[in-house]
This record gives C-alpha cells, structure tokens and sequence, in this order.
C-alpha cells in the first residue's frame, strides 16, 4: 500500500513525516541511492539507504528491476535534479530481480533499439520512452471524452461484430464459429453460414460510421471511441491490424461545419496533452532531439516536439479542393522530376501518402483539409456534388502522419443513394436499415474517423505506429 504516488509525493514540500512507497528500482548508485519508478511520472524518487544500518543481504537484493517498498521520513534533497528524497529507514523486498537474468532483457540499462523492445513489450512499458508514451496515450484519451462530453455528444458504444462492411472496401477479419476443418456446406460447395452462430456472415468492425449515424439521426451528436479492425496487408509504420477510431457524427452538419469540428476537436486534444504531459513530453522531445543527432542537418526537423505542437494550436488548417491538390501537385518538382512512386499526371488520381506529405510538408507546410474528392475512389455513403463527379469527402492531413482524419457529408437522399449502392455493389438488403434513415426524417448529416494512434503518434512524435499501443496487431504478428 502506498500513501502516494511518487508523482504526488515530488510535488510535495518535504514534511520531515514518514511516509511509504513502494516502486521498481531503476538503479542503486553507491550501495546508498535508489532510483525509484512507480509509473505514475517519468521522474524517479531518491531514496537513500545507510548501508551501515542494513543487512547486506538485502542491500544485495536492491537491483535493477526488484519491486520494493521503502519508508522513511521525505526530507529537502542534497543532490541535484529534485526538490525531496526519501530517508530511508525500512525497506522491504516485494519481488526480486535476478542481475543474471534482468541481463538479458530490455531492463538491463543500456541503450535498446525500439525494434528489440517491440519483442518484449510485456517489459517494455517499464522503460522511461514507454511509460512517456502511454501515459500521454490515456491522458489523449481521456481528453478526447472530454471535449465531445463538453459540448454536448453522447458517447455511442458502436457494435464489434457486425453483418455490414462500412467502408465497402472488403478488408475484414471474418467472425465465425464454425469448425474451420469441417464447415457444413451448401448444395454448391460453399461454406453455409446460415448454420454459423449469427445464422450470417459476420466479422469484426472496420469502422462504427453506419450505426453512428443512425444515433445521430435521433440523439443529434454522438461519438464512437473503440477498436476496430481491418486485414489490409499493410507493413507500414502507419497501419495497424486492431486500432482504436474515434468517430463523431453529427445531424444538420454539413462539410464545413465537420471541418471546423475536425480542427477544433484535434487542436483541443493536442492542447490537453502539452498542458498535462508536459514531463513526458519534454522526455519524448529529448528523445528526438538525440535521435536526430545521427542525421545529417538537412534531415533534422524545423521545431522540436512541443514546437510543432504549438504550431498545431496556433495555425489555421488549410482548406484545400483535391482539384487544387492536383494542379498544385502536377506541376510540383517531384512530380516533373518522376521523383513521386506514383506520378500524377490527370485528375481522378488516388493520393498516396508519398503526395499527401508533399502537400502538408513541402507545399503548404501545415495540417491541409482535402476536400471534394472524385467520387469513384471514396466511399458510397459521401453526399455526391452538383458536378456529378466528386463528393463531399474530407481528408486531414497532418506533417509526418499523412491522413490523420477521414470523413464526410451523408448522402441524405434516398435515390441517389440507392442509385450510388448498386453502382457499387454494396448489399441494399444487407443495409435496409441504413437506407431506412433516408426513408424517416432524413436530414443533412456529417462525420469523421480519427486514427487515435496517429493522433497518439503525432503527440509524442514516435515514428511507428507499433510504438504506441501496448500490443500491436500487424500482418504476422499477434503476439502477446
Ligand atoms: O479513412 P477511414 O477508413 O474512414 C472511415 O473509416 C470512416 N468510416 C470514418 C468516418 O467518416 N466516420 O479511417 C479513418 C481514420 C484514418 O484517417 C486513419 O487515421 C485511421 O482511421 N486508420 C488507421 N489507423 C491505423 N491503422 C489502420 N490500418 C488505419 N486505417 C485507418
Ligand atoms: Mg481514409
């Protein structure tokens, strides 16, 4: 049992009182200094051990690692680097921590690349960059609950397993309990998933938008927060198997006001972060700092972490058309110098990320809102334009992320949303219901998906998206 955490106890005056606290040892200097972690701040407490007045076979047991419990009166620190030490007068072993076996993990003290900690991520939280990272992680996502309570949203729990494919992209994971060696088959050969748990096809939610917006349509502004899923085959340091999405909806919106809501929502969650994170924060930018030692000057980053932050707080986002982003990018250098994977050379193109980081780092240098894309590369639920061509797509991009945010306006009107489904191939008897809102009181309604671990990512300025979740899920590896 502890009085406090060592987070609230540094912030104390010294009260010459005992108090106790138990923690990690992060290091034991002189057979007198413990380095104290108790995960509730980056910072370690001193607490300092007469050796004289203990056995040697417990300060034997005082290493990297051990869990112990210390109690003694908190007093004005001598050393430099904190306000109070702890004046040991009892310690306890909890849980020992063989030197020999500590060795040969990520908790010996030396320098681990993030590749060698991915591989012991049970471990891996107790090093000062993760804990960084995942308290700023639940600090995000405890504002993201915040702003939406604040302004009125009701928080929508959106089913796990579901019947429909929302985006239509067709990258689901398959929720069955059938005997995957012995399946029952219908009179053609193929799996009969009438006889399957649900009576139906059914997998893991790659995004809560479908039923959001039938709670929209009658609380008026929810939001989703949980995981969801998605089997694309993507290796990249931006993709993730299982991520957590936030996803608002909100009746009578309409793009603009969806992006003025994208952009206010970012910007308050960043703003919570740097206001009550800032010693990871500092941590985490030292980190960069360090980290960018090893590249050459061109390659270093303008602002530090909190700079680009700010930077964040203080710009407006970029509104921008995916007509404009074409001309801008057709005539850019990289584009005429077939520097681009993917070079653009009309209208209609898809964006890669390799374009979208062109747009926010090189070009605009800011956060950009593409909006208005071709409708035949986005989804079929986005409200089509006057053109006849494009829809009223948003996309935010974000320097060193990429897209950060996609949404859209609803297509609202029965028939051209029918008309948009069997275009597309989407199931109309599989989605009556959503077609069902079109029927009862439509109305013009908007939304967006952010990636919470690219939010994460951008926050702490971690380069893999596999560093800040506690367990990634990616192609080959489930782990844990
Ligand atoms: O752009 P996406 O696919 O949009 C939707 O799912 C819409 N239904 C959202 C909506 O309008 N309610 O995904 C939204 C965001 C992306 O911008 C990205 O930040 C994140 O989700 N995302 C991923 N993050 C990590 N790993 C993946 N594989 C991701 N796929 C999308
Ligand atoms: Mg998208």
């Amino acid at each position: 049992m502890q009085d406090k955490t060592i987070d609230e106890l540094l912030k104390t005056e010294p009260t010459h009182h005992d108090v106790i606290v138990s923690g990690w040892v992060r290091s034991f200097r002189s057979n007198r200094f413990i380095a104290l972690n108790d995960g509730s701040t980056i910072k370690t407490l001193q607490c300092v051990v007469d050796f004289e007045n203990f056995e040697e076979e417990i300060l034997k047991k005082i290493t990297v690692g051990a869990a112990i419990e210390v109690s003694g009166i908190l007093v004005e620190s001598q050393g430099q680097g904190q306000t109070v030490e702890i004046q040991v007068s009892k310690l306890t072993i909890l849980g020992e921590a063989n030197p020999e076996d500590v060795k040969l993990t990520i908790l010996s003290p030396k320098r681990h690349s993030l590749e060698t900690l991915r591989e012991q991520a049970h471990l891996r939280i107790r090093t000062n960059t993760f804990g960084a990272v995942m308290r700023t992680r639940s600090k995000l996502a405890f504002a993201v609950h915040e702003y939406f309570q604040k302004n009125g949203f009701n928080y929508m729990h959106a089913p796990i397993i579901t019947g429909s494919d929302a985006e239509g992209a067709g990258e689901m994971f398959r929720v069955s309990a059938l005997d995957a060696k012995n399946p029952p088959l219908d009179e053609n050969g193929n799996v009969n998933y009438k006889e399957d748990f649900f009576e139906k096809e059914t997998n893991l939610t790659v995004s809560g938008q479908l039923e959001a917006e039938t709670y929209a349509m009658a609380l008026g502004k929810v939001y989703t927060f949980g995981p969801t899923f998605r089997a694309e085959n993507s290796n990249t340091s931006r993709h993730l198997a299982e991520f957590w999405m936030i996803e608002p909806e909100v009746a009578f919106n309409d793009l603009d006001a969806n992006m003025d809501l994208a952009e206010d929502f970012i910007k308050y969650v960043v703003n919570y972060a740097l206001e009550n994170c800032a010693d990871d924060l500092e941590f985490l930018e030292n980190r960069l700092l360090e980290e960018e030692k090893n590249k050459p000057q061109d390659e270093r980053s303008e602002m530090n972490l909190r700079e680009k932050l700010r930077f964040i707080l203080e710009n407006n986002f970029k509104r921008v058309s995916y007509t404009e982003a074409i001309e801008i990018l057709k005539r850019s250098k990289p584009n005429q110098k077939k520097k681009f994977k993917y070079i653009i050379d009309e209208w209609g193109a898809d964006l890669q990320s390799e374009h979208e980081r062109f747009l926010v780092e090189k070009h605009f240098k800011c956060p950009v809102i593409l909006f208005d894309y071709p409708a035949n590369i986005k989804s079929f639920y986005m409200r089509l334009n006057d053109d006849g061509k494009t829809v009223r797509a948003m996309d935010v991009l974000f320097p060193g992320i990429g897209e950060i945010v996609g949404g859209s306006q609803r297509e609202e009107r029965y028939d051209v949303l029918l008309q948009k489904m069997k275009t597309m191939n989407i199931d109309e008897k599989e989605l009556y219901w959503y077609l069902d809102l079109r029927k009862f009181g439509t109305a013009v309604h908007s939304g967006f998906g952010l990636g919470f671990e690219r939010l994460v990512q951008f926050t702490t300025g971690m380069g893999n998206i596999r560093d800040v979740i506690p367990y990634p899920r990616t192609p080959g590896n489930a782990e844990f």
